[in-house]
């Protein structure tokens, strides 16, 4: 599919006939590690997508759906930031998980399940739809307290990163997410003084810690203590604004990943990649020219739009990665035996190509 809109009016269908009545969108609706289950960063990136297209009533859909999900989860939630306020964290089994059943439940397959940054894009997503849409952000207020107070009370902690791997860590993207939904709510003013007070030390201590231990020659760094990059880290940027897009630690942070991480215009994930060999990810390069335009570069971003639409299938599905440029092209088989063909499509992936394409003026 080579048309720029056409390619996004095919997301806007293939993402509004596949989200579920409930509100979840499904990360994908045929790969077999992913089915049956909604992501909080996979959809809350995908209902921002939706909002910007005009999608709105689909992304208030997916908003309700977080927030009654996570009212199932109150307790849960309760009694994290108790623990954590008797001087001892929760175990990570007892923390919420990443991705929940389209019902909201639970679901009953294992993953790697302990993630914070989901909860912190969610936050930064739902509070974006209500301004852009003009919503009263009340309809979604009692979710977005109890996620805060969570978020308090758990940001330190290390924990699986966007890929689901590394829980030994603190990474910087999860940090970035966190900071940008607590900075998001706190301008929506939407939280009582006590809240806000917290909230306001905690996205402070965020960006302390960034700054002193996630940052190297003038950049992020993958994690703290790491020096390379993550392709996660232009989401930071753009759409998330946690960094100024024309400030120094922006601009060489995505120099970075364009100079380590980006091949013939499409972006890998990181150096030591393997699943899948290692691909290129259609949704990664979508953060980077959403991060370019941020920066006043509209070339950049339309020509990763453009390699962006290069990978849809003939039928406008567009994949989870691409394998014409591999990092570890001997592990990819593994991964094709264990799960079968790389997710396609991945709804993410039109999320974010919905984004880039309506902020570049819909061409
Ligand atoms: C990716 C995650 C994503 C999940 C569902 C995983 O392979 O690493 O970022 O949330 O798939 O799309």
């Amino acid at each position: 599919m080579s048309d720029l809109g056409d390619l996004a009016r095919r997301s806007t269908e293939l993402i509004s006939t596949l989200q579920q009545p409930s509100g979840a969108y499904p990360a994908s609706p045929t790969f077999s590690a992913y089915r049956g289950y909604c992501w909080f960063r996979d959809g809350s990136f995908i209902a921002d997508g939706m909002s910007a297209a005009g999608e709105d009533g689909s992304a208030d859909r997916f908003h309700d759906w977080c927030a009654r999900t996570l009212e199932t989860q109150r307790g849960r939630v309760e009694s994290v930031v108790a623990l954590v306020h008797s001087g001892r964290p929760a175990p990570p089994a007892q923390m919420l998980p990443a991705r929940f059943a389209f019902d909201g439940g639970v679901g009953a397959d294992p993953w790697w399940d302990f993630q914070l940054d989901g909860y912190g894009t969610w936050l930064w997503a739902v509070t974006a739809h209500a301004r852009r849409h003009d919503r009263d952000l009340a309809r979604w207020a009692g979710a977005i307290t109890l996620v805060v107070d969570y978020l308090v009370a758990s940001w330190e902690r290390p924990c699986f990163d966007w890929w689901e791997e590394h829980d030994e860590q603190v990474h910087t993207s999860t940090l970035g997410c966190v900071g940008a939904g607590l900075e998001a709510v706190l301008r929506a003013g939407v939280l009582d003084a006590r809240r806000a007070e917290a909230a306001g030390a905690a996205a402070a201590g965020i960006r302390a810690l960034v700054a002193e231990r996630a940052t190297t020659e003038g950049r992020l760094t993958k994690w703290l203590g790491r020096s390379d990059v993550d392709g996660s880290l232009t989401a930071l940027v753009a759409p998330l604004g946690w960094l100024d897009p024309a400030g120094p630690v922006a601009q060489r942070t995505v120099a970075e990943v364009e100079r380590t991480l980006t091949y013939a215009g499409g972006v890998h994930r990181f150096a030591d990649d393997v699943f899948y060999g290692g691909g290129q990810w259609p949704l990664l390069t979508g953060f980077l020219g959403l991060a370019r335009l941020a920066a006043g570069d509209r070339a950049a971003a339309m020509a990763s739009l453009r390699w962006m639409a290069s990978t849809a299938t003939a039928d406008g599905d567009l994949p989870e990665q691409v394998d014409g440029h591999l990092l570890a092209p001997d592990h990819r088989e593994q991964w094709v035996e264990r799960w079968g063909p790389v997710a396609t499509p991945l709804l993410w992936s039109h999320g974010q190509y919905l984004r880039l394409w309506h902020d570049l003026g819909r061409p």
